[in-house]
């Protein structure tokens, strides 16, 4: 069933985080910031973030008439609401009052007021407190008219290490393993004298104390996640028990792992995030920028397999990086084309107007200083207003991936906390990324998922360095190779269990032995400046001979799969470095290094079609450009992408018609630099 909310959501939102609490005393300002947004086609602002001394500057004492009024000249003026509580940031009186709130920092050392997330988790006092502010916000707005989702705090990060969360620590571990004996042994802490004999021996790791246990730092992991997943049902409740028609979503950082978002799921209605790649830092194609930024758009999509929300992105330069780049004229369009053809129903912004003062002063706006319709930035956001009006009918549709990366949080924290292979980085995340690449060069829509992650729907699923094995992931990628499924593996499969222990006897283990057909026997640690490389006798069409290879090589010895590539120097030269297995009636592929990155666009080029998965668009695509491709019904959206600087050339496999200028391409169509395009398929006569 639909919700009152998500039918107000059927429109593509263009909004951004708005923060008229700085600018109570210049109320011309909120007039100005209505007449802006409607000339630049905004139709929604996230207020509240951050807002909680200008709604309770004193204990008990509320003052919510400044966002009744911004609410209701918001929407009396066609521009919804998405209202944040404001828990991401908290007053000094509190701090003051109830020292414990504050967080306690990994060393023991508990902060002082400032900054924002600098409150714990597990104190009942901000507990309490946190309740009662989201109960009155509840209260007063959440059947407001213009209130169409609840944005709950504001990029959740962190942990604390104080006394409160150490016994919530101890408890949690309690109910996990029952007995000091089963935690013990699940931690190997025989070693180095480290065996518990008191549940209160037990400290969360720290600098000053220990960090050698595996399984306790991935266990405290676990239970920062749970924590703050606990945290974030206390923040919800109030809001669910008013109107549970109004959706619940929280803004994500891309690639944070301190915590494990996946485990927010069941808490979440709209999945979002807050997109910042460090565009432009070199000159020239942005390719690198656009696949990270199109893996992790993929991994939100695939979350609930629907559509999302971007919640921020910058309309042109951020204030964080080592260095402020401007995105170049006509760039910030393309982003935008890219988000929405990754699955994104929104784009929204950090920042509205830029504040004054303080450290974001310089952080870019739509409207900066000089508030004037005139500027650059401001323009080029209006015109993506006008852009996401044509495009209207998109909203909804859904991008058809029959391909899945596993990306998953817990398996990169286990990989971090390895110590050797290689301390100086073991590159979990750019082994990903390199994959990532070839789809996205191809075209090829991909699903980023973690082990929970269901895969019958995929035809083709890479799992890069599957090191743990959590849950019954093992079983159920052999059985997905085995109904036939295409599995593309990796060195580092296998190797330990859920609480970092090495699985005897062979690897990769729990029976991926049999389904990649090879057992691992050891693996060399490379440094960055040393090489190997990988020789393919007969490469299949459109690979090369040779591919470079780094970092790590996975000695392996086949038992039933066929050898397509072998090392090419030092003492395992000649041995496997790519193979393949026929097990069941799928596929599953292994390669033991780290390859270059044409080794997986060319891997890819052979073995999506013979895993039966296509991409966007059957053409060849030129380096920097790729094709997007989301559906609804019966009609098909195509996203072309040009993220190099100079204009590219594609041949279409049939007419596209453009969907903003309603213009029909036959035959080839040019991109612009930075260029981008969102088109459908010509109807007969069109063309
Ligand atoms: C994050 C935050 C915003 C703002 C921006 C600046 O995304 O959510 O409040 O600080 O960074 O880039
Ligand atoms: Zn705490």
């Amino acid at each position: 069933m639909r919700t009152e909310a998500e039918i107000k959501l059927r429109c593509l939102l263009h909004g951004a985080d708005y923060n008229p609490e700085q600018w109570l005393d210049m109320p011309e300002v909120l007039e100005e910031d209505i007449r802006l947004m409607q000339q630049a086609g905004i139709n929604c602002v996230s207020v509240g973030i951050f807002s909680w001394v200008s709604l309770e500057p004193a204990e008990g004492v509320y003052t919510f008439d400044w966002l009744d009024r911004v609410i209701d000249s918001l929407y009396e003026n066609g521009i919804y609401t998405v209202l944040a509580t404001p828990s991401g940031a908290k007053p000094g009186w509190m701090a003051k009052k109830y020292p414990e709130i504050l967080r306690v920092e990994a060393d023991r050392r508990r902060n002082l007021q400032g900054g924002r997330h600098n409150h714990c988790y597990t104190s009942p006092v901000y507990r309490e407190k946190v309740t009662e502010m989201n109960t009155r916000l509840a209260k007063r707005y959440a059947h407001h008219p213009g209130v169409i989702l609840w944005h709950v705090s504001n990029e959740i990060q962190g942990e604390c290490h104080c006394p409160l969360c150490q016994a919530a620590f101890r408890s949690w571990l309690k109910e996990k393993y029952g007995t000091l004996e089963k935690l013990n042994k699940a931690y190997w802490t025989a070693f180095w004298s480290h065996t518990y004999t008191d549940w209160e021996e037990i400290e969360s790791p720290a600098p000053h104390g220990e960090t050698n246990v595996h399984g306790l730092v991935l266990d405290w992991r676990r239970f920062c996640t749970a924590q703050t997943v606990d945290f974030f049902r206390v923040e919800t409740a109030p809001l669910r028990a008013e109107n549970p028609d109004i959706p619940v979503t929280m803004n994500m950082m891309g690639f944070y792992d301190g915590i494990d978002y996946w485990q927010f799921l069941p808490e979440l209605d709209i999945i979002s995030w807050d997109s910042y790649p460090g565009w432009h830092n070199w000159d020239g194609c942005e390719a690198g920028n656009a696949i990270w930024n199109g893996a992790y758009c993929d991994a939100m999509r695939a979350m609930k397999r629907k559509p999302w929300l971007l919640m921020e992105n910058s309309p042109s330069t951020t204030n964080w990086n080592g260095v402020s780049r401007h995105k170049r004229p006509g760039f910030h369009r393309l982003t935008a084309i890219q988000n929405l053809a990754h699955g994104s129903d929104s784009i929204q912004y950090f920042q509205w107007r830029q504040s004054r003062g303080s450290c974001e002063k310089f952080h870019s706006a739509v409207v900066s200083h000089n508030p004037s319709p005139e500027t650059r930035i401001f323009r080029e956001v209006a015109g993506v207003g006008e852009m996401l009006k044509k495009l209207k009918d998109i909203q909804g549709s859904t991008v058809p991936a029959r391909a899945a990366i596993l990306y998953d949080v817990q398996n990169g924290w286990a990989i971090g906390e390895s110590k050797g292979p290689r301390n100086i980085g073991m590159g979990y995340l750019d082994l990903i990324l390199r994959i990532y690449e070839g789809f996205w060069r191809r075209g090829i829509p991909v699903d980023l998922v973690n082990m929970d992650a269901p895969l019958e729907d995929y035809k083709l699923v890479a799992a890069p360095m599957l090191y743990m094995l959590r849950g019954d992931i093992a079983r159920r990628l052999t059985a997905f190779v085995e109904q036939g499924g295409t599995l593309l593996a990796s060195y580092f499969t296998g190797v330990v269990d859920e609480t970092d222990l090495c699985y005897l006897g062979r690897t990769p283990a729990q029976g991926l032995t049999e389904v990649l057909g090879l057992w691992a026997e050891e693996i060399d640690g490379l440094w960055d400046h040393q090489r190997n490389g990988i020789l393919l006798e007969n490469p299949p069409q459109g690979m090369q001979n040779r591919y470079e290879a780094s970092r790590l090589c996975e000695i392996v010895h086949t038992t039933t799969a066929e050898i397509l590539g072998v090392y090419e120097s030092d003492y395992y030269q000649g041995m496997p470095a790519v193979t393949v297995n026929r097990y069941g009636k799928g596929r599953a592929y292994y390669t033991g290094t780290f390859a270059e990155p044409g080794f997986y666009y060319d891997l890819l080029g052979k073995i999506a079609p013979e895993a039966g998965v296509s991409p966007a668009l059957d053409t060849a695509l030129p380096y920097g450009v790729t094709v997007g491709i989301r559906q609804k019904d019966t009609e098909t959206y195509y996203f072309l992408q040009n993220f190099n600087q100079e204009p590219k050339t594609l041949e279409l496999p049939f007419p596209l018609c453009d969907l903003e200028t309603g213009e029909t391409h036959t035959g080839s169509i040019t991109l612009a630099g930075y260029g981008g395009m969102v088109c459908t398929r010509a109807k007969e006569g069109q063309a």
